[in-house]
């Protein structure tokens, strides 16, 4: 641990790395979190004197730092209307929906923008106070996008990294975020900006280069050190401002002289814990109850599978009308086939996503009472979130995984099922609109919105021939074992090294 002048490696993210739990004696205590992001950060803090910076989930709530797992945990306190302004409302009902697309309509409200401000600020407050000279900070994701120019302020010593996990939208719809500048700017704060696919690293530059004219090059952007005021464009060579719409015509010229820094935008896929998937899909407690659930779900020839967060962006509605057209249409017969859907509870402080709720279970309750049996059922359907062991297990019993997402950064439910098919059966429809489509072109890709096409997908999945099944199997199993989280980390700080 540093001889506290402070710490050489810092992930500011909104979630802290730990989750609390309820010990055996009653009491409370943590528990390093399950998912990719930690478990690939955290043998790199515990080897570079790292520290965590997060929420812990609770309001009004203020906790000391502690140590836990090999790592430093800063818990940054949010009162109760900072979680409805700041992580509800202008992260999960601003942001998320304008950068998955607008499938949902993205509410503006200046005061959620004030309490976004000064989260943030808080949290790059928390970072730079427990930075050592010359430290490398990582900030992740859409919740914290003013964090770097925050920190390069108060910590010009520091290298500063951004991933962002969600998609990056097309400048046509970013634009209409009334603090598109302000947003803009916070991440130009960071050394390296990362994205999941090219197309949001293209997204992201081509808005820089319209709203803001600056120079890039090879996915390096020039920032110039003295932001000029937007009245003051027009004296920046290259530039033409367009005063009547506020945007700024063409691209700068190269600059010649005068003082900038260079921000590299660029993507980098994040990827899965793939060998802890492998191994546990090879415990024998973990095949025995994968044969358990085919059995209590009554042995159908066809197993499909849906795992989510309950949220409109992953297309549940999409994939159940498919189902229920083909149950209509006489193409699958319930017992013959079944579908799993995990749909574990997701930010239910927030409008959108209690009204889908209710949408969902009223389709899956209207579907499974026309189509039920006494002795099997249509939709086996679960609002609970499981422990991964148990998500291993369900992959193993699903010969067909469901991933039709009508945006999705990348979607790691994909690459955890194809990593668990060790056997080389099973078959992945995957929509082309999710990150992970761009590498895993030997899955079936289809467009959720195209529901004739979701239900061809689904029949020849059910469908396929053994050996063509397993031939795009192996390819995509050797996409995702070649590609884990610890490289992608690897690959994001490399990069972030060599830039500075
Ligand atoms: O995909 C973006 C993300 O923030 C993930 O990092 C996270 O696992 C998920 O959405 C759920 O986020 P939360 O429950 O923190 O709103």
């Amino acid at each position: 641990m540093a001889q506290k002048s402070g710490y050489d490696f810092v992930v500011v993210a909104n979630r802290l790395a730990v989750d609390r739990i309820t010990t055996e004696d009653g009491g409370t205590g943590w528990r390093r979190s399950p998912g990719g992001l930690v478990t690939a950060l955290a043998p790199i803090m515990a080897q570079s004197d790292g520290a965590w910076v997060g929420w812990h989930g609770a309001a009004d709530e203020t906790l000391e730092p502690f140590d836990h797992a090999g790592m430093h945990l800063v818990p940054v306190p949010l009162s109760e209307q900072e979680v409805e302004d700041y992580y509800e409302g202008f992260s999960n009902a601003t942001l998320w929906p304008l950068y998955h697309d607008v499938i949902a309509r993205p509410e503006f409200h200046r005061h959620w923008f004030e309490a976004y401000r000064r989260v943030n600020r808080r949290f790059a407050e928390a970072a730079a106070a427990v930075a050592a000279e010359g430290a490398t900070i990582w900030v992740q994701d859409y919740q914290l996008q003013l964090v770097p120019a925050m920190l390069r302020e108060l910590r010009p010593d520091v290298r500063i990294g951004f991933f962002n996990h969600i998609p990056f939208p097309p400048p046509g719809l970013f634009s209409q975020l009334p603090w598109r500048h302000s947003v803009l700017r916070g991440l130009l704060g960071a050394d390296l900006i990362g994205f999941q696919r090219e197309s949001d690293a293209r997204n992201f530059q081509r808005v820089v280069r319209h709203r803001l004219g600056y120079y890039i090059k090879s996915d390096q952007i020039y920032v110039p050190s003295e932001e000029p005021e937007p009245d003051q464009l027009s004296s920046l060579p290259g530039l033409h401002p367009d005063p009547a719409r506020g945007t700024v015509a063409r691209q700068a010229a190269a600059p010649q002289q005068g003082d900038y820094r260079i921000a590299e935008a660029k993507a980098f896929p994040i990827s899965i814990d793939t060998q802890k998937i492998v191994e546990l899909a090879e415990r024998p407690d973990i095949i025995a109850r994968s044969e358990q659930i085919r059995r209590e779900l009554g042995n159908p020839e066809t197993i499909f599978l849906g795992v989510d967060r309950l949220d409109y962006t992953k297309g549940i509605r999409h994939r159940m009308k498919a189902y229920e057209e083909l149950l209509a249409d006489g193409e699958l017969t319930v017992g013959q086939a079944c579908l799993v859907q995990v749909a574990s509870p997701s930010r239910e402080g927030v409008e959108s996503y209690r009204l889908l709720r209710e949408e969902i279970e009223s389709t899956v309750g209207r579907i499974n009472g026309e189509y039920d049996t006494l002795a099997h059922t249509a939709i086996r359907y679960l609002h609970h979130s499981y422990p991964v062991e148990e998500m291993v297990a369900l992959y193993l019993a699903a010969d067909v995984m469901l991933v039709t997402a009508l945006r999705d950064g990348m979607n790691l439910v994909a690459k955890e099922y194809v990593a668990a098919r060790k056997s080389g059966q099973g078959v992945l429809v995957l929509s082309e609109f999710t990150g992970a489509a761009d590498q895993m072109r030997q899955a079936l890709l289809i467009n959720p919105h195209d529901v004739d096409e979701l239900k061809t997908a689904m029949v020849k999945a059910a469908t396929m021939e053994p050996e063509n099944a397993r031939r795009r199997m192996r390819s995509l199993r050797r996409q995702v074992v070649s590609h884990n989280v610890q490289r992608w980390a690897e690959e994001f700080l490399e990069r972030l090294a060599e830039l500075r």
